[in-house]
């Protein structure tokens, strides 16, 4: 069964931890906690404190804190997002000149490492790491923004990914994020993804936060 990670991004921030825990409640395993810095992508998000005031929420219910570091120079944060509460912390390929060094760096703080990559960048950039992680992100969207349409070529992507992790004999969760809502998730998982991000579909979706989420695991298990 895979998991769903709610991405806050589209949370009413007024009632986050409200609405956090109704997801969760709903059957929501992860918390994917979108960090943007305006210089990497196009937008401004939250940081560790935000990630910080979730941290009770995770230690309630269980959830795992995963963190979607969209930002320049992630290598100076990793200690902060730690201290924070992360479980896992994810890095964009793009922004790391040394990418084995920052991965490392993760797990010697005790979090789990993941990697990610955008729409436009070869799915061979990562052949030199994907031993080092415990998660591959696959970008089903161009980041910054929550509420994108979902682009189609990722399932090919994912695909060729769960390929090569599986000749590996690697064990990294495949995560998808952006675009993804109860009608499009099933081909996404036949394909190998066993992490789905969502948000707008959650937190803006037809009916309420928990009836999002239980829409979710209805449309991956529903028979085509
Ligand atoms: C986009 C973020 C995604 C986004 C997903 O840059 O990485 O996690 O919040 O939002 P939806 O599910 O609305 O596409
Ligand atoms: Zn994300």
């Amino acid at each position: 069964m895979p998991i769903l990670a709610p991405s806050i991004l589209s949370a009413d921030f007024g009632h986050l931890e409200e609405h956090v825990r109704e997801a969760v409640s709903a059957g929501a395993e992860w918390i994917h906690v979108d960090v943007m810095d305006g210089h990497f992508v196009p937008n401004i998000t939250v940081g560790p404190l935000v990630l910080r005031a979730l941290r009770p929420v995770a230690d309630d219910t269980g959830a795992l804190l995963d963190v979607h570091l969209m930002i320049e120079q992630p290598d100076r944060y990793v200690d902060a997002f730690a201290d924070a509460g992360a479980d896992f912390i994810t890095v964009h390929v793009e922004t790391c000149p040394h990418l084995h060094r920052t991965l490392q760096a993760i797990r010697e703080r005790g979090v789990r490492p993941g990697v990610t990559l955008n729409p436009g960048t070869p799915l061979s950039s990562l052949d030199a790491v994907l031993d080092q992680v415990d998660l591959v992100l696959v970008m089903s969207v161009n980041p910054g923004f929550g509420g994108q349409e979902y682009i189609e070529g990722s399932t090919d992507r994912i695909r060729t990914l769960r390929d090569r992790l599986d000749r590996l004999g690697s064990r990294a969760h495949i995560e998808v994020d952006g675009g993804l809502n109860p009608d499009n998730v099933r081909a996404v998982v036949e394909a190998g993804a066993d992490v789905i991000v969502a948000g707008s579909a959650v937190f803006k979706g037809r009916g309420t936060v928990a009836d999002n989420v239980r829409a979710f695991r209805r449309g991956w298990s529903s028979e085509a």
